[in-house]
């Protein structure tokens, strides 16, 4: 209400307003305060003056209710996993302030200070667990979409599941799918986007939204439109075409890389990505070999 109205509203409104009384009004508001929020003590009254960039689960009015946030877990990759294994609904969502177990691809661990975006959204999407990794594509076609469109930089994919910026990674992604028989019961999708930290001092490869811009950014609202377009994207999983929309985003095709597995290591030009979400390398003998996982390396 103290939003909507953007001026002085007096606490008897209020408490008539929301049937509660205006000692329980002013608890509230002091929690509000306590949580970030800037409110003014006008006369009878009260004014929202600013909010803090904490994404809680009322700043997403229309999913307020599969939202999570928690302002320092582990990972959100577990606590969504324990949601989703205790019935969590499709497109539930868990956000972290900041994490102190945070979990990348192979097993690397994955910095989470204060100022960055950690989330995982699980999915119950109706497809055949061969069909998985279509929700971690769809993410990343999702997030450099609402990168470019929300602060005009050009977000590049990078096989598999890496944003860069001018080569250097702003958002990194995992899933994490459990199946019964041909069923899957749940995706998790794990993102990771460096927002108002400042990945570069650990890891110089990296980047963030504020380096870049050279100005903060809201992490809320980047969660708010970023969730939108995903879920567009995850109704129709099986259906999209999302081989040909990670092509038009990608920063792996046309440029030569080096793959490495735990096992071999392969190089080439990268020249496609098949349906299935294999990477196609045109070797230096000129013979195609496809690579379904690994460790990219652009050179
Ligand atoms: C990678 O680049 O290796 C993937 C990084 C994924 C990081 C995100 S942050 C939110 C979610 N929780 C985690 O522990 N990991 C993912």
């Amino acid at each position: 209400m103290l939003r909507k109205s953007g001026e002085i509203l007096s606490g008897e409104n209020l408490s008539a307003a929301l049937g509660i009384s205006r000692v329980s009004i002013w608890k509230h508001i002091r929690r509000l305060q306590e949580a970030g929020y800037e409110i003014l003590p006008a006369g009878s009254g009260y004014r929202l003056l600013s909010s803090p960039d904490t994404p809680f689960p009322w700043e997403f009015p229309e999913r307020s209710s599969q939202v999570h946030y928690y302002p320092e877990i582990t990972s959100t990759m577990d606590m969504a996993r324990d949601l989703a294994r205790k019935e969590a609904p499709h497109f539930s969502v868990v956000v972290a302030g900041r994490q102190t177990a945070g979990r990348g691809r192979l097993n690397r661990s994955w910095h989470s200070a204060d100022g960055g975006l950690y989330f995982t959204v699980t999915l119950r999407p109706a497809i055949s667990p061969v069909f998985g990794f279509r929700a971690t594509f769809a993410a990343g076609i999702s997030m450099a979409r609402t990168l470019n469109r929300m602060f005009s930089v050009k977000a590049g994919l990078k096989w598999p599941n890496d944003i860069l910026v001018d080569g250097r990674k702003i958002c990194g992604m995992l899933s994490e799918m459990e199946a019964e028989g041909e069923a899957v019961s749940f995706v998790n999708i794990g993102i990771g986007l460096n927002v108002n930290n400042d990945p570069a001092s650990l890891e110089p490869a990296a980047v963030s939204l504020k380096e870049i811009l050279r100005h903060e950014v809201s992490r809320k609202e980047i969660l708010a439109r970023f969730l939108d377009d995903f879920e567009g994207i995850t109704e129709h999983l099986e259906a999209e075409d999302l081989i040909s929309q990670w092509k038009h985003h990608s920063a792996t095709l046309d440029r030569h890389v080096k793959i490495v597995t735990r096992k071999e290591a392969y190089e080439g030009l990268a020249v496609d990505l098949d349906p299935t979400g294999a990477l196609v390398l045109k070797k230096a003998d000129g013979t195609l070999t496809r690579v379904i996982h690994g460790d990219c390396f652009l050179k």
